[in-house]
């Protein structure tokens, strides 16, 4: 697999673990190259599972998939960075990595795999008053870890999730091995033009997370329905104009502004859907129209859900 990340991947959160490795198979049968996958998603030994049936069955070749897994906030300290991938590729059932980031800039304290595992924000569910316990981590600390994984041949890349520009500086100042991909959450509520471009002229290429922005939070009630970018005009009339759905007139607004996009859906028609859009082009008009629905609005923020789900107040974009 080249250096450079499949333009659209497939996103494996909220994939329950009974269906995960039907969707892996189906997934990479309709197309999909490239896989997003985490510790945190409690999915990764059924996804390993669809892989290992999509190349016993000669779909695909382990060298053709882009396979992306991530570093959970409780194994930051240098000490346990190897162990939190090592654990991933066990379960994912893979000898490396195309590409490991770190999933959020939250250091948490270690929970032993065998204690719970995934281990989640929570220290300790069973507590009177369950809440997240920081840990005294540096992220450059992380990051020292994390090259080790490449010279250790373990990830062919890394890089790091959740990042704002001053995190992305620092980093920059700092790393020997160059983060080769950002994950931000982005849609066109959400364009985080500058950060984009601050990543891109630093070198990195940059991933779009929740590409459909609030569809994936309305089951977690962090979104209503009228937050959806689909209903828009710009892109309904978009959709109109070429012959596709609002959902792949986003996802494509997402490709050609130039970042990877993993959209996520439990459908198989959705699957070739959101495959499907690589064979019209929006206008610079229509680009333009759709970008302006920026309005800031972020739909994963720890700053309101660690307080609410994790009851711990710990904002980090603020
Ligand atoms: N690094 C991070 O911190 C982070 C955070 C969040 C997400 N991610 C990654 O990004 C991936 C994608 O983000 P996401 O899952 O939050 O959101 P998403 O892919 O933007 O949206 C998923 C939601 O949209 C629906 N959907 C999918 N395709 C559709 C279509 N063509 N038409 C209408 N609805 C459609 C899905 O429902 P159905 O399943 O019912 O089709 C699901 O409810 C995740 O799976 C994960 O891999 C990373």
């Amino acid at each position: 697999m080249p250096d450079t990340i499949p333009s659209i991947g497939f996103g494996f959160w909220k994939v329950a673990r009974e269906d995960a490795a039907d969707v892996a198979y189906q997934a990479i049968e309709a197309g999909y190259r490239h896989l997003d996958c985490a510790a945190d998603y409690g999915n990764e030994v059924e996804v390993g599972q669809g892989i290992a049936r999509a190349i016993a069955d000669g779909l695909v070749t382990r060298e053709e998939l882009w396979v992306t897994s991530k570093l959970w906030n409780t194994f930051h300290a240098p000490q346990h960075v190897e162990e939190g991938c090592r654990k991933s590729m066990a379960d994912l059932g893979l000898d490396y990595l195309d590409l490991y980031l770190v999933h959020f800039p939250i250091a948490l304290e270690y929970v032993p795999i065998e204690t719970r595992y995934p281990p989640e924000w929570v220290h300790d569910p069973e507590a009177a008053q369950p809440s997240m316990r920081r840990a005294k981590v540096p992220l450059h600390q992380t990051w020292a870890a994390m090259e080790g994984l490449v010279s250790a041949g373990l990830s062919r890349n890394i890089g790091v999730c959740n990042y704002n520009s001053g995190l992305l500086h620092d980093l920059m100042s700092y790393a020997e091995v160059k983060p080769h991909t950002l994950q931000v959450e982005a849609h066109p509520y959400l364009t985080q033009d500058k950060l984009v471009r601050l990543a891109k002229d630093y070198g990195l290429q940059v991933t779009a997370f929740s590409p459909l922005g609030a569809l994936s939070y309305v089951e977690l009630d962090m979104a209503g329905r009228s937050d959806s970018v689909l209903t828009e005009e710009v892109v309904q009339r978009a959709a109109e104009a070429h012959d596709k759905t609002p959902a792949q007139v986003v996802l494509r607004w997402g490709v050609q502004r130039g970042t990877s996009i993993i959209p996520k859906t439990s459908k198989s028609e959705r699957m070739r859907e959101n495959l499907d859009i690589l064979d019209f082009e929006l206008s610079d008009d229509e680009m333009e129209a759709i970008s302006r629905l920026d309005r800031g609005q972020r739909f994963n923020d720890p700053g309101v859900f660690t307080e609410s789900a994790f009851g711990t107040f710990h904002p980090i974009y603020d």
